[in-house]
């Protein structure tokens, strides 16, 4: 019970249909196993619910909310929320992600460009822009985003890899400034996982079995030629949202099995 008497936001804690579990949604369950009470955003208020109906199955505390990160008002509307249902907020989990259509700058479209930034890193300001004064209050406070291994790999998605770097940024800024108040930031870099966005997304673009993707990527993996799983992302954001990594802010931490350690 690492998180008892905690109260955790998780956003994005819905999921893209598909063999797997996502990063998200397991990330919601460990929270709530060990002890956090939960609420669920996403802006398919439907795929929440899914992931309320788990926890509570598990004898688990959840209720959902629906909200787009890249709306301003919902951020400060589910914000507000959380303290209306739980009286705080110890933890903000960012875990929305979108990618898809970026390739190098010639072939990116300026839409495709401005949608990713969008979601991807104005959604995780305006999270924390809202979340941060009651933590500053509370003069506590873990922070997590989910950006990715693409930040500092080499990767030819320049939209995603853009929005991710800029993630990394915004949550070292966020760390240094607000230190004083006991407010912790801290990125996990997730390599490459076997969850749905990934498996089904991608076999889905590039017209392969999701048996030929899983191969590929697994081969690419140094640690036992493996892809993680989103449980590997959901047992390192518990590490980093508990007491236990209460010295550790603006960490930028690989969660991908040597993948972002191979040089050459
Ligand atoms: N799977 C991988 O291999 C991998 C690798 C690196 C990083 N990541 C990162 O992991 C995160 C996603 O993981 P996941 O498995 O939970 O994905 P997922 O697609 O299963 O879940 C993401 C959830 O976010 C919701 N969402 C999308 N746009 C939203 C918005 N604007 N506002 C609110 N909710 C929104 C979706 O409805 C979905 O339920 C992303 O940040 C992604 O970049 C994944």
């Amino acid at each position: 019970m690492r998180l008892e008497n905690k109260v955790a936001i998780v956003v994005g804690a819905g999921q893209t249909p598909g063999e797997t579990i996502g990063n998200g949604r397991a990330t919601a369950i460990l929270f709530a196993r060990e002890g956090a009470q939960v609420l669920l955003v996403d802006k398919r208020i439907e795929s929440a619910l899914e992931t309320e109906q788990i926890i509570k199955d598990e004898g688990g505390t959840a209720s959902s909310c629906a909200g787009d990160v890249s709306v301003d008002a919902d951020c400060l509307a589910f914000t507000n929320i959380c303290v209306e249902r739980y009286g705080k907020i110890d933890i903000l989990h960012h875990n929305v992600g979108i990618g898809v259509g970026d390739r190098g700058p010639i072939e990116t479209a300026e839409s495709v460009w401005d949608k990713m930034l969008d979601v991807n890193l104005k959604g995780a300001f305006l999270t924390s822009k809202h979340v941060l004064p009651i933590m500053r209050e509370a003069n506590s406070g873990s922070i997590i985003f989910i950006s990715s291994i693409a930040a500092i790999c080499s990767m030819n998605a320049i939209a995603y890899k853009a929005s991710k770097a800029g993630m990394n940024s915004l949550s070292q800024a966020i760390a240094i400034d607000n230190a004083r108040f006991g407010i912790r930031s801290n990125v996990i870099m997730p390599g490459l996982m076997d969850t749905p966005i990934a498996i089904e997304g991608i076999s889905k673009a590039i017209n392969k079995t999701r048996q030929q993707v899983r191969a590929r990527r697994d081969a690419q993996v140094p640690l036992g030629s493996k892809m993680g799983t989103a449980w590997d992302v959901a047992n390192a954001a518990v590490f980093l949202a508990s007491d236990d990594a209460g010295f550790i802010t603006g960490v930028n931490l690989p969660v991908d099995g040597g993948q972002s350690a191979r040089i050459g």
